[in-house]
């Protein structure tokens, strides 16, 4: 981490922000990027009491204009971007319509997808670079309805960015927390302008299966990245998540690279991939 640039997006609170001052403990200069700016300025105050460069730029990950000057604003500001966290997210929907399952789509799933294309093309330029998207135990396991499907979809998302840029020199992990005791529950409510239910007592909270901090939930991650790890957990049974990892690990052991990833060439992708169309020249 010492002198890179990283970005966080969702970097106003919780995992995100405990992430953000991790890395600067490290010595990186970091991007925060957030629809709450109240909590950006406080992440920036805090990034700067560690005494690295910080920057902060309300930006909304469901707004393709918005995440693209991500991209342009943190290169003019911070020179480069050589980790960029995916991190944004929200746990419930306005409603359990059609409409309301794509609205948490658009900032879960798509939001990371969104993210990371507006910096791949810049650490491909430079052939350098790591990419973290953050899903959920949920993104393993069914039984959160549109959040599950959203997580789940990031897995499968980052999967594919792993596999096809590693060769270029650019990588990728996937981040499924368990609990972390974060405000989840009131920045959703407050971007979905409702009044967040009461908290549950820290006590309780606390006793929750396998509930961490944010901040140990930050340790992790970086221990996870440390360890060249794909698909970092936490708080997840030991055989459960030894199984999902060995899956990973079979998977980044595999022969296959697969060509540089492009939006809208998905399906010649994975036709490639399974040997069924030959790989462009110099692919
Ligand atoms: N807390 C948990 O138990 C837990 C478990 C697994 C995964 N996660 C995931 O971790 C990530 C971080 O969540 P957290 O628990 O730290 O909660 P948090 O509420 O502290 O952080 C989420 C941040 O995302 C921001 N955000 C929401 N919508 C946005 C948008 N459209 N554009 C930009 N920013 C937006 C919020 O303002 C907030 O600051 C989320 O993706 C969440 O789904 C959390």
């Amino acid at each position: 981490m010492e002198g890179r640039v990283v970005v966080v997006t969702g970097g106003a609170s919780g995992i995100g922000r405990a992430t953000a001052l991790a890395c600067a403990r490290r010595g990186a200069d970091v991007m925060v990027a957030d629809v709450d700016d109240e909590g950006l300025d406080e992440t920036v105050a805090e990034l700067q009491a560690v005494g690295v460069r910080a920057e902060a730029l309300h930006t909304d990950v469901a707004d393709d204009d918005a995440v693209a000057r991500l991209a342009r604003v943190t290169l003019e500001r911070l020179g480069r971007a050589d980790v960029v966290m995916a991190n944004a997210g929200v746990n419930a929907t306005p409603d359990d319509t059609m409409r309301g399952w794509q609205w948490l789509a658009d900032i879960n799933l798509y939001g990371v997808v969104r993210t990371i294309d507006a910096f791949l093309p810049h650490l491909l330029e430079r052939g350098t670079g790591y990419v973290i998207a953050t899903s959920s135990a949920h993104g393993l396991f069914g039984g959160g309805g549109a959040y599950t499907l959203a997580k789940w979809g990031v897995v499968g998302y980052a999967e594919s960015v792993a596999l096809a840029h590693r060769r270029a020199g650019v990588g990728a992990s996937v981040f499924c927390p368990g609990f972390v005791s974060t405000g989840l529950i009131r920045s959703t409510a407050r971007i979905l302008g409702r009044t967040a239910p009461p908290s549950p007592p820290p006590e309780a909270l606390a006793r929750l299966p396998g509930m961490i901090t944010p901040e140990d939930a930050a340790e992790q991650l970086l221990a996870g990245l440390d360890a060249g790890r794909f698909l970092i957990t936490t708080s997840l049974p030991e055989r459960i998540a030894g199984e999902l990892r060995a899956r990973a690990d079979a998977l980044e052991s595999t022969h296959w690279t697969l060509p540089p990833y492009f939006k809208g060439d998905r399906a010649s992708l994975w036709r490639r991939a399974i040997g069924a169309e030959p790989p462009p020249d110099g692919a």
